[in-house]
């Protein structure tokens, strides 16, 4: 080598060593699916360039028609579009070898292609302070009749009458699922005073004197207010549905922040419309993708469970935002960013899932 060297010009030493520099120091590249410009576009530059990534920002979602906007791309941001096992093929073909979704949630994304086609999947974490306050803010709503008030005083009628609600603190609460999210509901619960039953398939010590570990049937025979707080999985799906709800109490009120997939939407109706469910209040819902995060003001929406459960009193509708804060979205940039790095340098991932 040192002999080869000497043989060399001092400005060849410096051309291939500029080239070498190149590529070691080769930009990656990510392909920014439905970037929302009016509050991610912004990291995605700025946390983008501190990171020393090339960001391509596109407001199209994934599809087989959008996906060669990632061509030369090394990763893909994405959100919640369903990612096939045929748009996996496509990546695969165009070289691309990282998923990066900027959700805590997974589940919409074909794990089994992507580790066949040799994809790695990174997600987000964000502090779950964002989803357990709504999900606190959504209980207080619906023990408050909040939905009708609001209605109410948009038209001026100031009136009591069926507004009357109950004492927040008296009721029993069902946390199903004590993962960062739940676990953060009943910490964030327990200047309230509720009695707070949980159940999870992992228990976790540190919120012993703050809950009690019940049974999935007593959780359901016992509470006043069952909020969800588990991942979707094939097990899971329709976990609450009719054979479910029937073991539950007279009026219970009902609260989704998770997935729509837990919930069988038709049997909730029903239970809605028969006076067994009291309140619900829906963050999540089945097919959602596609609603979701637009304007439908001047169309024909062709969802008739959203259609028919907003127009019911006692039902709060939100459009998945319960994570929406600015700190939540912030972090959800970066660690696609950042697990996108990471994985393009074969470095450990934190938020690798496979
Ligand atoms: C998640 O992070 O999993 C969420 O549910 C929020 C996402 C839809 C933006």
């Amino acid at each position: 080598m040192t002999l080869f060297v000497c043989h060399l010009k001092w400005s060849h030493i410096e051309k291939i060593s500029q080239e070498v520099k190149k590529l070691v120091e080769k930009k990656i590249k990510v392909c920014v699916f439905n970037c929302r410009m009016f509050d991610e576009a912004d990291y995605f530059t700025k946390i983008g360039d501190a990171l020393g990534i090339e960001v391509k920002i596109c407001s199209e979602s994934p599809s087989l028609e959008t996906i060669h906007l990632a061509e030369g791309c090394d990763s893909v941001s994405i959100v919640t579009t369903k990612i096939s096992r045929d748009l996996i093929k496509k990546l695969h073909a165009m070289n691309l070898k990282i998923i990066a979704t900027r959700t805590v949630g997974f589940d919409h994304i074909d794990l089994q292609a992507a580790e066949e086609y040799g994809i790695r999947v990174s997600n987000a974490a964000y502090a779950p302070d964002s989803v357990a306050d709504f999900t606190i803010m959504l209980m207080l709503m619906c023990v408050r009749k909040m939905k009708t008030m609001l209605e109410r005083t948009q038209i001026q009628d100031f009136s009591l009458e069926g507004l009357q609600g109950s004492i927040f603190s008296k009721k029993k609460i069902g946390i199903i699922g004590t993962g960062r999210i739940g676990q953060t509901v009943i910490r964030h619960l327990s200047g309230f005073g509720n009695e707070i039953l949980s159940y999870s398939l992992k228990e976790e010590p540190g919120l012993k004197g703050l809950t009690t570990y019940v049974s999935f049937e007593t959780l359901l025979k016992e509470s006043d207010i069952i909020s969800l707080h588990l991942p979707a999985s094939e097990e899971n799906v329709h976990l609450i549905d009719a054979e479910t709800l029937a073991k539950m109490k007279k009026g219970v009120i009902l609260i989704n922040t998770a997935r729509g997939t837990l919930l069988d939407t038709q049997a909730v109706i029903e239970n809605v419309e028969n006076g067994k469910i009291g309140a619900l209040a829906l963050d999540v819902i089945e097919n959602e993708t596609g609603i979701y995060y637009s304007d439908f003001i001047s169309q024909v929406l062709t969802n008739r469970e959203i259609l028919l459960l907003k127009s019911f009193p006692n039902v709060i509708v939100t459009p998945h935002m319960a994570f929406y804060t600015d700190s939540a979205v912030e972090e959800m940039v970066y660690a696609s960013l950042k697990g996108s790095l990471l994985e393009a340098k074969h470095e450990k991932n934190p938020w690798r899932i496979i």
